[in-house]
């Protein structure tokens, strides 16, 4: 993996460790261990999927709605390749193969990722979080400014998305459109929410003004930031951060501004600058110590998301030992 040969068919037939990793209305993935040691993800077209099921229920054609439905994958396919970005999952290669009784089916093989867990999301710290919530800024601007125009996300739930050492990264991108919205007045232009519409406006070439862009803005609000951003924040950051989540919540801001101010909260954090105004500390305690590590690490495991490396000290608390901890 990484940049150097694309990894075709001889990549995946002496593959080894072949896990089930997930599957959804169309495609399936697995997890496999390459001759070399990598693991990566292999997606198909899922032959027990709800997709090719219900085409081969309503038309009796297997080989064609294999067709239609590996059209999806080879779309996702297109887009992994021309979408290059930190943000959007990695394709190494494919493979088409005869199986049984279709000719060449297509077998993507890419970067894997876990899957978003939302609820497990929301116990990691503020910094984790956080994380995910400029990941997700950062792929939103490359995708409202990429070579193919402005792409958005018709469908966007966490689980089109995966993590990939604690950044997340866009894995489902057969939903995907570039085509702006035609119109003839703003009437036309009403992007439609659940709990919320909004108007935009139509511009003089006859196409809705950012529609595209502002469509995966107010997902990214109510999927992830309204949940992810402000909570447990340190409180200089707050109203940084509860502007971001307004603003993206009112669309009051395009994806560039709303990028910008989540690379300020990012330099505010780097720097130690949101330390200057809070009252918990002053940056004046804390002293830069290269390379140092904490001896004994015996830091307390639940607040900490590095579960190896902590002492189990709230055992001894509960069982109110207060004696030295040998784990
Ligand atoms: N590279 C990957 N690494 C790990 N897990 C992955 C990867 N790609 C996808 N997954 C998991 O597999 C599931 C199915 O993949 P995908 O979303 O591409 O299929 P789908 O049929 O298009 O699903 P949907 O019906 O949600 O559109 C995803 O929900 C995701 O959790
Ligand atoms: C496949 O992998 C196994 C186990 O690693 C190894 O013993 C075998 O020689 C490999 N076969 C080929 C064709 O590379
Ligand atoms: C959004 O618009 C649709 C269609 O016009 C309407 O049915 C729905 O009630 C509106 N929703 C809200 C929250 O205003
Ligand atoms: C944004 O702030 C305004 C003013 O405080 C408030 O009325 C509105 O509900 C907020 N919107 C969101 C999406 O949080
Ligand atoms: C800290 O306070 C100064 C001066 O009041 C202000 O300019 C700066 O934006 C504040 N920084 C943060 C992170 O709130």
């Amino acid at each position: 993996p990484g940049p150097g040969p694309r990894l075709g068919c001889a990549a995946l037939r002496n593959v080894s460790g072949a896990q089930y990793v997930g599957s959804g209305y169309t495609k399936a993935v697995y997890r496999v261990r390459l001759p070399g040691g990598a693991a990566v993800a292999l997606k198909a077209v899922d032959f027990s999927g709800h997709d090719l099921g219900s085409c081969v229920r309503e038309f009796g054609a297997r080989r064609g709605c294999y067709r239609l439905a590996a059209h999806k994958l080879l779309k996702e396919m297109v887009l992994l390749e021309r979408l290059r970005h930190p943000n959007v999952l990695q394709l190494y290669g494919y493979c088409y193969q005869d199986s049984e009784d279709i000719p060449d089916t297509l077998t993507t093989i890419t970067e894997l990722g876990a899957p978003v867990e939302m609820i497990q999301l929301l116990q990691t710290s503020w910094e984790d979080r956080f994380r995910i919530c400029l990941s997700l800024g950062r792929l939103l601007h490359h995708l409202a400014h990429s070579p193919l125009g402005s792409v958005t996300l018709l469908d966007f739930r966490p689980r089109q998305f995966v993590l990939v050492d604690g950044e997340l990264k866009v894995t489902d991108l057969d939903d995907a459109r570039v085509e702006e919205t035609p119109c003839t007045s703003s009437t036309d232009c009403i992007l439609e929410f659940p709990a919320r519409n909004f108007t935009l406006p139509c511009s003089a070439q006859g196409w809705c003004e950012g529609m595209n862009e502002k469509r995966n803005l107010y997902n990214a609000y109510r999927f992830f930031f309204t949940y992810l951003l402000p909570h447990s924040a340190p409180p200089s950051l707050r109203p940084l951060l509860d502007s971001i989540v307004n603003a993206t919540g009112e669309l009051t801001w395009g994806v560039d501004e709303t990028l910008a101010q989540l690379e300020k909260v990012l330099h505010l954090y780097r720097s130690g600058q949101y330390l200057q105004n809070s009252t918990a500390g002053s940056r004046a305690d804390y002293q830069r110590l290269p390379d140092s590590t904490v001896p004994q690490e015996d830091y307390r495991c639940w607040p900490t998301s590095n579960r190896e490396r902590c002492h189990r000290l709230e055992e001894v608390e509960s069982s109110s030992q207060i004696s030295p901890v040998v784990q």
